[in-house]
């Protein structure tokens, strides 16, 4: 399969999905459009997207949240992106995100973060830049875990190169969980359009990541401990991860996920633009923190 080197990498941010284990909240609410302190979830994942200076990007939700997704985002010019919306019809797998968005992506390589998932740590821009780097193949990310068993988890040969992810081992062969953001080549939608459903019906990601190891072109960068890799799936994580976004928010009196901010800094709006958000914003404390920070 080739790709196409020259294309820019293109974003995409998965945030459809049933939300079961948030049941009664997300029976009528998006998961990603819940509060993670004081800004809807799916800021943060993409604020990820725009440090690794993606501007084009699609968002994937359930037909009937998209709607609200728009209404919150709208077409992300207000942040200097182009932003798209695909419906998933049915949560058939994260892997099926690479089929719905085949014509979005048009050949281009691609970073898919997870909707849910929270990442946090100095040098993620810089370990970002060299993912998009890489002129072929994937690159994803391991992070050291309490409880491998849940994820998809990396074993790693004695050099320290990735031999295989297994998902959801009984027996986790490291404690380093595949996270939820995955820099693939443009040749990732042809590759997801040769998997088959597992045993619970989804396009698993970790199929698709199988047949870049087999090809011996799937890299996987270990973040440090000096990262946090937090995900919101459960009421007890969505509540640690708002506290830990406010105690560090609190104590640096720097944001975190903050899309105005990032925007303004990488020179993708005016000073006009930023202010008009300022003055729509300004009555909350996300509002005031940009007009201190800015003004
Ligand atoms: P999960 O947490 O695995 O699933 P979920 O969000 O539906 O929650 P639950 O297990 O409680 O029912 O999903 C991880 C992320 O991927 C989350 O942000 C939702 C998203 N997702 C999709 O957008 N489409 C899908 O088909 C699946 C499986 C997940």
């Amino acid at each position: 399969m080739t790709d196409a080197p020259n294309k820019p990498r293109k974003g995409i941010i998965l945030a459809g999905g049933t939300g079961s284990r948030l049941w009664p909240i997300t029976l009528g609410v998006s998961k990603q459009l819940l509060p993670l302190y004081d800004k809807p979830m799916v800021y943060y994942p993409l604020s990820v997207l725009m440090l690794a200076g993606i501007r084009e990007i699609a968002i994937i939700t359930t037909p009937e949240d998209q709607a609200q997704f728009q209404r919150l985002i709208g077409d992300g010019a207000q942040w200097g992106l182009r932003l798209t919306y695909i419906a998933q019809p049915s949560p058939d797998g994260l892997a099926q995100a690479y089929l719905l968005a085949e014509d979005f992506l048009d050949g281009a390589p691609s970073a898919m973060v997870l909707g849910d998932n929270i990442f946090f740590g100095h040098g993620l821009p810089e370990m970002m830049a060299s993912a998009d780097s890489q002129p072929a193949g994937g690159t994803v990310f391991g992070y050291r875990v309490a409880d491998p068993e849940r994820y998809g988890v990396v074993a790693f040969d004695a050099d320290g190169a990735v031999q295989a992810i297994i998902e959801k081992p009984a027996k986790p062969p490291s404690n380093y969980a595949v996270t939820g953001l995955y820099f693939l080549d443009g040749t990732a939608p042809a590759r997801a359009r040769t998997l088959t459903p597992s045993a619970r019906g989804e396009l698993e990601i970790t199929s698709l990541l199988e047949t870049y190891l087999a090809d011996g072109t799937l890299r996987v960068e270990t973040m440090g401990r000096g990262y946090a890799w937090l995900d919101t799936g459960t009421h007890e994580s969505l509540l640690d991860a708002g506290n830990f976004v406010r105690t560090l928010q609190a104590r640096q009196g720097l944001q975190v996920g903050c899309p105005e901010e990032i925007s303004f800094t990488k020179g993708w709006i005016s000073r006009a633009e930023l202010d008009a958000q300022i003055a729509r914003l300004g009555k909350s404390s996300y509002g005031k923190y940009l007009a201190a920070q800015f003004g």
